[in-house]
């Protein structure tokens, strides 16, 4: 009897102290009618997020829209998410300069990207900022566009192999390791020759870790740090296991560099980085590790454990979202046979028929049809499929409130296919993006580099890599519609479960 009143009395102090802890937040969405699944006390919607994983919340955001409207909410115990697609909040909340913390989410990057740019606020984020424009300047892009030149010409050698015209070929497994190569390449000056020797140890840990993180956001068992140490303790030690690997080696890098750099200063041969300098894009270790090593801020150069986080960051963001959008544009055009003759055309006309001939920054931006191609790839396949903001404060948006403490999702696969914007939204079109009328589309409207202050500082160097890629594998083989089609699936980055699969046959040279 005892037992059952103190059970009682628990319950009842559990049942008030979730309801004071909620009230305001309820209270809010209530006013501002933003509706959701319906909630449990306590356990708010966490009994149908069980249900939910990589592979099928796409589907279920979907149908969420459908039955509560452009912008709904949803809780996971004590926490409160929105998901929008309402164009008006994309503008509220990514033209505010200070509504620039992550959501929820993103604290499954911290464990190996700490507080790189992707994840950082305030004057540390401002100031690092400002050190990385330097890394995208046109004359530093150039150097970056031989490393893609480069390791494009490695991949489409891979891809002899499986190009029988008959075979289905996931492309996102070819095209991430050249995308790692690249990357790898042009923020650290080193090559992991990932293509030739997939089993590098830093690219086996830097795959592992994107998976088992992507994965644990929507597994419940997984979702908080003390209960996947606890329920998936193999798993658990792997994670920590992988992230020392990558660290180690970043770490030896950036020693190695730096010892190199220091050694040059003490000899006299030391030339620092002046972007004045005609010969800027085409020094041989010009990578983003230098210009870290080089910059100061408020007069302190970074430590090592700085250039490590913003190293490992670009090395994330760098090389799965290019990937991805890589392989659905050549999904794409092998189902749109007439889209890649025209590529095919324009790709002769302006690089000629010579395929050895490395292509460079100005042949790759004549290349108009194909980032057309590009565009209409990534407004139906956005790499980034959602970006995520977590409030501090209430966020007034027109008649709505967001309370504060609150997760805000921006899904842009959906944003992406309003008919509103997009007229017959599921047909890949490139040429919506060709006429004058589709720059005038309302800007919030397509958004895969995202906007505001803290968007894609890649998004330069990620539109020449998309292009080297692309055209170096179209000059070499025709794209067949071969394999199951492509199964949107939202992680960090948008993949698919079958695969992202074409045939390829060789053309003659
Ligand atoms: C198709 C390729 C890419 C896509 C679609 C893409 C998309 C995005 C998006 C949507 C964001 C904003 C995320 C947010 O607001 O939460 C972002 C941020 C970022 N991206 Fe990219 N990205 C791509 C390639 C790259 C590449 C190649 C690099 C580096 C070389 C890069 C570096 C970054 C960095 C450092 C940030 C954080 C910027 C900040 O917070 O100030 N991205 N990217």
């Amino acid at each position: 009897m005892l037992l059952l009143t103190l059970a009682i009395a628990a319950l009842a102090l559990l049942l008030s102290w979730d309801f004071m802890r909620k009230r305001q937040r309820v209270a809010t969405f209530k006013r501002s009618k933003i509706s959701g699944p319906l909630s449990l006390p306590i356990l708010g919607n966490g009994l149908q997020a069980l249900s939910l994983g990589a592979d099928n919340i796409i589907d279920w955001v979907g149908e969420s829209f459908r039955i509560y409207g452009k912008t709904f909410r949803m809780w996971i115990l004590g926490e409160s998410l929105v998901y929008t697609k309402d164009l008006k909040h994309f503008e509220a909340i990514l033209g505010s300069t200070t509504l620039l913390e992550k959501g929820q989410l993103y604290k499954y990057l911290r464990p190996f990207l700490n507080d790189g740019l992707l994840v950082s606020v305030g004057k540390k984020w401002h100031a690092r900022r400002k050190v990385f424009t330097t890394a995208f300047h046109f004359n530093v892009l150039e150097h970056y566009v031989c490393i893609m030149d480069r390791h494009s010409a490695v991949m489409v050698q891979q891809l002899r192999e499986v190009a029988d015209g008959e075979t289905a070929v996931d492309m996102l497994r070819f095209v991430s390791l050249a995308a790692l190569d690249v990357i790898t390449e042009a923020a650290m000056g080193v090559q992991v020759n990932a293509q030739s020797d997939p089993k590098f140890p830093y690219v086996q840990a830097l795959k592992s870790v994107v998976n088992i993180q992507s994965d644990r956001m929507f597994k419940f068992s997984q979702r908080f740090d003390w209960l996947f140490s606890r329920t998936c303790p193999v798993l658990h030690c792997k994670l920590l296991g992988d992230i020392r690997i990558m660290h180690d080696f970043t770490d030896k890098v950036i020693r190695e560099r730096r010892a190199t750099v220091e050694q040059a200063r003490a000899d006299g041969s030391y030339r620092p980085l002046s972007l004045g300098d005609p010969e800027v894009g085409r020094k041989a270790q010009m990578a983003l590790l230098d210009i870290l090593l080089q910059a100061t801020i408020d007069g302190h150069p970074l430590s090592d454990a700085d250039i490590r986080e913003e190293v490992d960051t670009f090395m994330f963001e760098g090389d799965d979202t290019t990937s991805s959008g890589v392989s659905h544009a050549l999904y794409s055009i092998s189902r749109h046979p007439q889209v890649q003759e025209r590529i095919h055309t324009e790709l002769v006309q302006v690089l000629g028929n010579d395929r050895s001939t490395p292509v460079t920054q100005s042949k790759l931006q004549e290349l108009k049809y194909l980032e057309c191609v590009i565009k209409e790839t990534m407004r139906l396949y956005p790499p980034v499929p959602a970006v995520g903001r977590y409030t501090t404060k209430e966020l007034q948006i027109g008649a709505q409130t967001i309370p504060a403490n609150t997760s805000i999702y921006l899904v842009l696969y959906f944003a992406h296919r309003e008919a509103e914007y997009f007229p017959d939204p599921l047909a890949f079109k490139p040429e919506r993006f060709l006429n004058a009328v589709s720059e005038d589309r309302e800007t919030f409207a397509y958004l895969p580099f995202s906007a505001g202050p803290k968007n894609c500082i890649g998004q330069k160097f990620a539109m020449l890599e998309m292009k080297a890629l692309i055209s170096k594998v179209l000059r070499y083989y025709e794209l067949l519609p071969l394999g199951s089609d492509v199964k949107p699936m939202m992680n960090f980055i948008l993949r698919s479960p079958c695969g992202i699969n074409v045939g390829l046959k060789p053309r003659k040279p």
